[in-house]
């Protein structure tokens, strides 16, 4: 029997910031919170409420630069998938033109029964407008790959973000 199957896996992020992809705390201004319910058939994998905020580096002639990217209520979409062949669960968020970040979530290497963060994703597009003055302009990404462990929650518990 696929537990899954009988098994509601709430996911519950709050005002996540995640600071070059990194979970942080520190939250100078609550960025907007949008929900993301992933379900496929009558099974729901993943649910996660969170704003997000993503500290962005880039570079220009005289500087290292690091630019603040809130992912945005108006104009977001997302998709995911349950029980991909490989037994993660995904949630794709799309905002912005054509910048996706992707959460992909394992069965936990520590807990029994339980899910956790294994791998973010943000593709992102460098241009004038979000990031003045850049010079490594276009398509870029970047990957996270958390220590086991990071984020765990049970199926059916729920996790809110407020650690680093
Ligand atoms: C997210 O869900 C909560 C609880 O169901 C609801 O109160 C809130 O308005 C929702 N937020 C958005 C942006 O839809
Ligand atoms: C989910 O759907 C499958 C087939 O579509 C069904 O066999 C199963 O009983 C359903 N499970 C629940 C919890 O409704
Ligand atoms: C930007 O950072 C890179 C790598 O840390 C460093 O090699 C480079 O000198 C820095 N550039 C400037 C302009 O500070
Ligand atoms: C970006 O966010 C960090 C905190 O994560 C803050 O210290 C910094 O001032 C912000 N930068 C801008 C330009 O708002
Ligand atoms: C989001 O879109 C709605 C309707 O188009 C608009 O009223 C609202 O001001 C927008 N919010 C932001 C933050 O742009
Ligand atoms: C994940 O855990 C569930 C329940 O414990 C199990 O049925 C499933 O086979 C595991 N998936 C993988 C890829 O280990
Ligand atoms: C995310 O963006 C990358 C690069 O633009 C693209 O190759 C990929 O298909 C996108 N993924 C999703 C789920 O939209
Ligand atoms: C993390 O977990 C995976 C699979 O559960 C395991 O193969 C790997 O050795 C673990 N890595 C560390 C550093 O413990
Ligand atoms: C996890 O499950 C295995 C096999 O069912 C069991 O041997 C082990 O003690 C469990 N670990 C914990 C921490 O519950
Ligand atoms: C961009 O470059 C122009 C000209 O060098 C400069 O005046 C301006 O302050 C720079 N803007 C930023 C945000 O660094
Ligand atoms: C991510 O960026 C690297 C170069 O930094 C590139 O080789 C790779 O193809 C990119 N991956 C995606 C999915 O765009
Ligand atoms: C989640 O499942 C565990 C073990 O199956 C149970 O002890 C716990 O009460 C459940 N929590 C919720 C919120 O349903």
């Amino acid at each position: 029997m696929d537990l899954r199957k009988s098994v509601l896996w709430t996911l519950t992020t709050v005002l996540c910031e995640l600071s070059a992809l990194k979970c942080d705390n520190v939250v100078p201004r609550a960025p907007p919170t949008n929900n993301y319910t992933v379900t496929d058939g009558n099974v729901t994998c993943v649910v996660m409420t969170a704003g997000i905020r993503l500290a962005i580096p880039y570079v220009t002639d005289t500087k290292n630069e690091t630019v603040n990217i809130t992912i945005p209520q108006n104009g977001t979409t997302y998709s995911g998938m349950c029980s991909k062949p490989d037994g993660t669960n995904q949630l794709n968020i799309n905002f912005l033109d054509n910048w996706n970040l992707t959460f992909i979530f394992a069965n936990s290497s520590t807990l029994n029964n339980s899910y956790e963060w294994q791998l973010v994703i943000l593709n992102y597009i460098i241009d004038k407008s979000y990031f003045p003055n850049a010079t490594n302009l276009g398509k870029h990404n970047l990957t996270l790959t958390f220590p086991n462990g990071t984020n765990a929650a049970q199926f059916n518990g729920s996790y809110r973000c407020d650690r680093t």
